[in-house]
């Protein structure tokens, strides 16, 4: 089969297409004919040599979506023949930027019918991330107001998406180009980033009282504001940031509202198949929409790389083998 492949860690020039044996599914890992593979920032990270995956070669892609056509024994509740949905590959695992990828069955589980396998390849890290977030760390509730820093991204669109259907009221930043979509999925109020009153627009798009919960993928630029504009006993999850070297300018302001601060890793969800499962549910009833912003073949995955870092879209880059 065709794989992409990174012999060494480095820029996207060591993406390279290589003729591999199709991968054998152990006891309790299904083979997948990937109909698409997402592309995240995460691919970039590991390819650099950032988290060090735990052997070179390796395949790059964590998401993945295609048809079960092997299934270990095993493995519970899919069947060959099965559409199904993955992530949390390419980190200790062969990656899904591949004709076929073998899954491990706690990364994995089936997607409804009428489901389209590429939005659906696009929708892991991006949708579980979200789901964590604000479901499983800040236990959103409906009538309380989430912030979704960063609304046109892959995990934003589907966090404004996943606090709609939780019954939330959802505040949004975004480049102006995106603000009707983004209302059309969901956000109560849609403000531009780049906005120089944006406290001020926050606060008022809440009501006055503030965001019960804040999804920020930007610490560096966003920790005091986020601590700013909170509601007393805010939640806020930090999935990200450009510069590590974060830091308050005034955490008494986060003391005074009994804020609350998680940062979390996607990786580190102890079974990726059971936020996968409800992810593919709200795929299926049409409460989530992976918005598919371009797609790419496996000769590209270096331009779908780059892209990912440097250019504006909204919803998600996806590799179609
Ligand atoms: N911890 C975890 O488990 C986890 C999981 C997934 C992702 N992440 C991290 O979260 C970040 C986002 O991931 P992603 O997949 O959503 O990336 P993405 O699709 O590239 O989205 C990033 C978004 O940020 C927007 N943005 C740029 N400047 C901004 C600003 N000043 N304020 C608010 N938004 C701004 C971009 O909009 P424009 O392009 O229009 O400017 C873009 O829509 C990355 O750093 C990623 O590594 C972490």
């Amino acid at each position: 089969m065709r794989a992409v492949r990174y012999h060494e860690y480095g820029g996207s020039a060591v993406l390279q297409v290589d003729e591999v044996d199709r991968p054998e599914p152990a006891d309790d890992e299904v083979l997948v004919e990937v109909a698409a593979a997402g592309i995240n920032p995460v691919d970039t990270y590991f390819r650099e040599g950032s988290y060090q995956p735990f052997t070179l070669p390796m395949v790059p892609g964590v998401d993945a979506a295609g048809e079960a056509v092997a299934v270990g024994s095993a493995v519970e509740g899919i069947s060959e023949g099965d559409a199904v949905i993955a992530t949390g590959l390419s980190k200790d695992h062969y990656g899904a930027c591949a004709e076929y990828v073998a899954v491990p069955s706690d990364r994995i589980a089936p997607l409804p019918e009428g489901v389209d396998p590429v939005a659906a390849g696009g929708a892991g890290v991006a949708a579980v991330t979200a789901w964590r977030a604000l479901i499983d760390h800040a236990g959103l509730e409906p009538a309380e107001t989430a912030l979704i820093h960063g609304g046109s991204g892959g995990v934003g669109h589907a966090a404004v998406q996943l606090a709609a259907a939780a019954g939330a009221r959802v505040v949004t930043t975004a480049a102006p180009e995106y603000h009707e979509r983004l209302e059309a999925l969901g956000a109560d109020a849609v403000l531009d980033y780049a906005r120089t009153d944006l406290r001020d627009a926050v606060t008022a798009a809440s009501d006055g009282d503030g965001p019960d919960v804040i999804l920020d993928h930007r610490l560096d630029d966003y920790l005091q504001f986020d601590a700013d504009v909170a509601a007393h006993d805010g939640r806020i999850v930090g999935i990200g940031e450009n510069d590590p070297a974060i830091g308050f300018t005034n955490d008494g302001v986060a003391r005074s509202k009994d804020l609350t601060y998680q940062f979390m890793s996607m990786f580190n969800t102890p079974d990726l198949s059971v936020p996968l499962r409800r992810v593919a549910r709200l795929m299926g009833t049409g409460d989530l929409d992976i918005e598919v912003a371009r797609t790419y073949d496996l000769d590209e995955v270096g331009a779908a790389h780059d892209d990912v870092m440097a250019d504006s879209f909204l919803g998600k880059l996806v590799v179609v083998p």
